[in-house]
């Protein structure tokens, strides 16, 4: 298997993480190796309060600051991330599990404001779906936490009827399957990847991006962009050995996978494709899945390590 480099991507380049210094880092060995720079950046709850921690662990409350004081810190991580790059960032809404969707619609309301290239990210629940239903008529939006085609399915359907920006641009909508989180229960998360860009370059009209998440290794970037995923978003530590691949491995930097590139991951079961249709109102998928349940609880649960 040959693997090549040069400086064009099949799929837009974002970063996932909570510290700005990270996004200039990334942005700068883009443009070192001649590409324009960064398309773009994601956050969660739990890379913002790790972040916070680091910060304010030599204050009182053993670093933890007011809700108040987390939700601007997270403010003003995201307006420094938005001074190196002017592609979308995504802002998470911080609410528990039992976070309705007009909680979820007031927060988004506030935070679109607080950088011009913002996106609000909601999870793939009802409370969710519902929230970003009608939020993608006023402003783009990050379906996070997918784990199944059928929550794809009910992505596209709730976002049919997203609007416009002033400018009569179309308001972005991602969906964003986390495939680490599958591999490290045994299942192979990039066949979920696979299986939506299939659905939707079948069934869709467009109007939805896959932004592969929950990045790990090399060889995620690599296949996500062997299959064109609209959009990837890299941890840092990965995005670095990529970038920067360890002087032994042979590797150029910024490698991109051959024409006949085959993703193996033997121990990964397989997840297959399946039959459906994007015609239905969105409440008759099922869009339960116990990866999303769990990770709304995480996201909580790292956002009140912050907090108190
Ligand atoms: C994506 O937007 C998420 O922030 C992220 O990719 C989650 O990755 P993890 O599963 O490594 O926490």
């Amino acid at each position: 298997m040959m693997e090549r480099a040069y400086m064009q991507f099949p799929s837009k380049l974002f970063l996932d993480g909570g510290d700005p210094e990270e996004t200039r880092q990334a942005d700068k060995l883009l443009k070192k190796a001649g590409y324009h720079g960064l398309d773009g950046q994601t956050t969660n709850p739990s890379l913002i309060a790790e972040r916070s921690v680091a910060v304010h662990h030599g204050e009182g409350a053993g670093g933890k600051v007011t809700t108040a004081h987390a939700v601007s810190f997270y403010r003003e991580t995201v307006r420094e991330m938005a001074r190196v790059t002017t592609g979308p960032i995504s802002i998470q809404v911080t609410g528990g599990p039992d976070m309705t969707a007009k909680e979820m619609l007031s927060e988004a309301r506030e935070r679109i404001s607080w950088i011009p290239n913002g996106v609000i990210k909601f999870p793939c629940t009802a409370a969710g779906l519902t929230a970003a239903s009608e939020f993608c008529e006023e402003g783009p939006v990050n379906m996070t936490l997918a784990f199944s085609q059928a929550q794809a399915a009910a992505v596209y359907s709730a976002t049919a009827g997203h609007g416009r920006s002033p400018d009569g641009k179309p308001y972005d909508v991602f969906v964003s399957p986390f495939v680490g989180r599958l591999d490290d229960r045994g299942e192979n998360g990039m066949d979920v990847v696979a299986n939506i860009l299939a659905m939707y370059r079948k069934l869709g009209d467009g109007h939805v991006r896959v932004l592969t998440a929950s990045v790990r290794t090399v060889r995620h970037i690599l296949y996500a962009l062997f299959l064109k995923s609209d959009v990837i978003t890299i941890p840092f530590t990965v995005f670095k050995e990529w970038a920067v691949p360890p002087k032994d491995s042979g590797r150029e930097p910024f490698i991109l996978p051959a024409a006949d590139f085959i993703y193996d991951v033997p121990g990964l079961t397989d997840i297959a494709y399946e039959e459906m249709t994007l015609d239905l109102d969105w409440h008759e998928y099922d869009t339960s899945h116990d990866l999303t349940t769990a990770g709304v609880a995480k996201f909580w649960a790292d956002w009140q390590t912050v907090v108190g």
